[in-house]
Formats: structure tokens, C-alpha cells, sequence
């Protein structure tokens, strides 16, 4: 995975009904910590770093890169989006498009936030690179994933094992299908 290119960088806070949705700050490497270290998190994502490692490793602002955004609640961040170019990827399918990615912290799954942001992020993504389709990557077994996908108007490509577990590609078209 590579950052996005051709966009600008950082936009303007973007504010949705109930988050804010952000560049990382150093006030939130505690968070990053949490979510990165978290067991719950990574169930499906190939298991948490050990948190030792990362709070000696992470930097002052983690993911401060183009297309990483923190969604904050309240004030303070509850989950992250990834926007980034699947360089490398290994289905042709899924090869240079924009990946989307995204992480929660379990206190605040089940009250619809990670729709909330992924639909903000991905309406800043349709004014930054108009015309551009998004590719996902989940578990197939990770069924609140899948079912965030489905919402967000992925629709499914292939599966594929890889990491061990059968993967789901879901590709979302630039131009939402008609009805
Ligand atoms: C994937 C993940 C973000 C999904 O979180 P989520 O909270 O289930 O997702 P949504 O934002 O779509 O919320 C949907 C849930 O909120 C509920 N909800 C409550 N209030 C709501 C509201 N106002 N609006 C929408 N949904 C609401 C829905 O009923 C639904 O609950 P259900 O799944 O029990 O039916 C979360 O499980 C996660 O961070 N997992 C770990 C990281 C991961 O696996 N990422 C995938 C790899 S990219």
C-alpha cells in the first residue's frame, strides 16, 4: 500500500451529523496505541501488535499521511479510515486502485460511526479524484466489516484465501448503479 497521490492534503475538518473526521494529531497516539494493540480490533486482521512495541515504535503522530483520517467523537478519536493506493496488490482486480480501510475502537462499534465516516471519507474521495472506484479487503468471516461494505455500496469482486483465511474484494464503482 502506497499514499494517495494527487489530492490535497490535509482538507478542511470534515464534520459529519456526529464526528469529525481529521488528519492525526499527537494527542492521539494513546488511541493509536489502543486500536493498534487491541485483540478485538484485530480478530480478522491477522492479530494486534504487541503494545510495548508500539509505544516505543509509533511515532509523535502516527498515520500522518495523505488519505488517513481520525474520526473523533466528542472530542477524541474513535477510529481511523485508510484511503491509500493498493500498489502491489496481489489480485489484479484490486491492483493501483484506491483501498479503503477502516478500524474502530470496540467501545464504539454498533452505533453506525464507522458508516458515518467511511460515507464522509469516500464523498471527500469522489470531489478529490472524481471518478474514481475504491477496492476493500475484509474477512470473509468478519461479518460486521462485510456488512459495512455492503452498506457503503461495495459490491463483491472475488474471494480469494490469503493470510490464511478466505478474503473478500468488494469494488465500489465511481457511478452508483441506476435505482
Ligand atoms: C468493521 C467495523 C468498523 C464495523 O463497525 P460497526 O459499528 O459494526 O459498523 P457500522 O458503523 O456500520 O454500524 C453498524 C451497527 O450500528 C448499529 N447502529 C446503531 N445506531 C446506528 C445509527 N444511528 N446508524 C447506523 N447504524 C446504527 C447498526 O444496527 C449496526 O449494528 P449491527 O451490526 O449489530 O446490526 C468494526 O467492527 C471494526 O472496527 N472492526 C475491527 C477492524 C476491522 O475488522 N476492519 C475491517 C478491515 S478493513
Amino acid at each position: 500500500m502506497e499514499e494517495l497521490k494527487g489530492v490535497s492534503w490535509p482538507p478542511e475538518p470534515i464534520r459529519t451529523e456526529r464526528l469529525l473526521l481529521r488528519e492525526p494529531e499527537a494527542r492521539d497516539r494513546g488511541t493509536f496505541v489502543e486500536l493498534l494493540a487491541s485483540p478485538e480490533v484485530h480478530t480478522y486482521l491477522g492479530g494486534p501488535r504487541p503494545r510495548a512495541e508500539l509505544e516505543r515504535e509509533l511515532p509523535a503522530v502516527p498515520e500522518r499521511r495523505t488519505g488517513s483520517f481520525v474520526a473523533e467523537l466528542d472530542g477524541a478519536m474513535i477510529g481511523l479510515i485508510l484511503l491509500r493506493r493498493a500498489t502491489g496488490h496481489s489480485r489484479p482486480a484490486a491492483a493501483d486502485k484506491t483501498d479503503l480501510g477502516y478500524l474502530f475502537l470496540p467501545r464504539a462499534w454498533g452505533s453506525g460511526y464507522g458508516y458515518e465516516a467511511c460515507s464522509a471519507a469516500l464523498g471527500w474521495l469522489a470531489e478529490a479524484l472524481p471518478g474514481e472506484p475504491v477496492v476493500l479487503t475484509t474477512q470473509s468471516a468478519n461479518a460486521p466489516s462485510m456488512r459495512l461494505a455492503a452498506k457503503l455500496g461495495f459490491t463483491e469482486v472475488e474471494r480469494f484465501e490469503a493470510w490464511g483465511a478466505q478474503q473478500w474484494l468488494g469494488l465500489r464503482s465511481a457511478v452508483p448503479p441506476a435505482g
